[in-house]
C-alpha cells in the first residue's frame, strides 16, 4: 500500500497539534514537515521547538524535511523534538554526509532529496546510505506549486537502484501531488505521497487518503 504524508505546511498553523490529530484519523502514515530557514529557501516556517510541543498530540510519525542550509548543526534539536526521520537536501551548505550519519547516529531514519533541476546522479553517493529518497517534484520554498513532470524519470531511476540493491528504500515524492500526478508517481515507483494544498483543502482527507493508499502494490 502507498503510504500519505500530509505535508503540514498546508494546515492551520494556530492549531498545529488538532490538525496533527485530524491527519492521524484521516488514515495518514506520516505527518511531513517542512522546515525553512528563509537562506536555502526564500521563506521561513518553524525549527525544533514547535516540532516538540506538537509531539505530544499524536503518535503518527513526523517526517521532518529540512530545507536549511549546514543541516548537520540542527539535527540533534529535530531527534531531541520527536521526529523520527530526518531528510536533508544535496545542494544545502555544508557537510551532507555528516548530516546522514548524523541522523542515523542518535537512531533515526536518514533522507536525501534534490530540488528539480538538480542532476539525479548527485544522489548516488547516499543512496546506500540512507533509508528514504526524496524525490522534489517542485522546488522547495512553497506549497501549491505545479508538479514537475520532468521529475518522473528520476523515480523510475531510484526505483530500478532499490530493485538492485535495497527494496526497503522508500521513495518519496513532494510537491504538486494530487489524485493523478501521485498516481503517475506511483507508476514511476514511488511509494509515499507527500501533499499538502490537495489534501487540506478538503474537509475531510479521509477518503482522499484511502483512494491513493489504494494506488500501486499491496
Ligand atoms: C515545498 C514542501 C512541500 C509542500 C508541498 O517546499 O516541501 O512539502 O508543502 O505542498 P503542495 O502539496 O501544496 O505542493
Ligand atoms: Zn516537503
Amino acid at each position: 500500500m502507498t503510504k500519505i504524508a500530509p505535508s503540514m505546511l498546508s494546515c492551520d498553523f494556530s492549531r498545529l497539534g488538532e490538525e496533527l490529530v485530524r491527519v492521524e484519523k484521516s488514515g495518514a502514515d506520516w505527518a511531513h514537515l517542512d522546515v525553512m530557514d528563509g537562506m536555502f529557501v526564500p521563506n521561513l516556517t518553524f525549527g525544533a521547538p514547535i516540532i516538540k510541543c506538537a509531539r505530544h498530540w499524536t503518535d503518527i510519525p513526523f517526517d521532518a524535511h529540512l530545507m536549511i542550509e549546514d543541516p548537520v548543526r540542527y539535527v540533534e534539536d529535530f531527534a531531541k523534538a520527536g521526529c523520527d526521520s530526518i531528510t536533508v537536501h544535496t545542494e544545502a551548505e555544508g557537510d551532507i554526509m555528516a548530516a546522514v550519519d548524523k541522523i542515523h547516529d542518535l537512531g533515526l531514519k536518514a533522507g536525501i532529496t534534490m530540488n528539480p533541476p538538480t542532476d539525479v546522479h548527485d544522489l548516488d553517493r547516499y543512496l546506500d546510505r540512507v533509508d528514504l529518497v526524496l524525490i522534489m517534484t517542485v522546488n522547495a520554498g512553497f506549497g501549491g506549486q505545479k508538479f514537475h513532470e520532468e521529475c518522473i524519470p528520476k523515480i523510475e531511476y531510484v526505483k530500478k537502484w532499490a530493485e538492485d540493491h535495497n527494496p526497503g528504500l522508500e521513495i518519496s515524492v513532494d510537491g504538486g501531488i494530487n489524485r493523478e500526478t501521485g498516481k503517475r508517481c506511483v507508476e514511476a515507483g514511488a511509494n509515499v505521497l507527500v501533499a499538502g494544498s490537495a489534501l487540506f483543502k478538503l474537509d475531510d482527507m479521509s477518503q482522499e487518503i484511502s483512494l491513493w493508499k489504494g494506488y500501486g502494490p499491496d
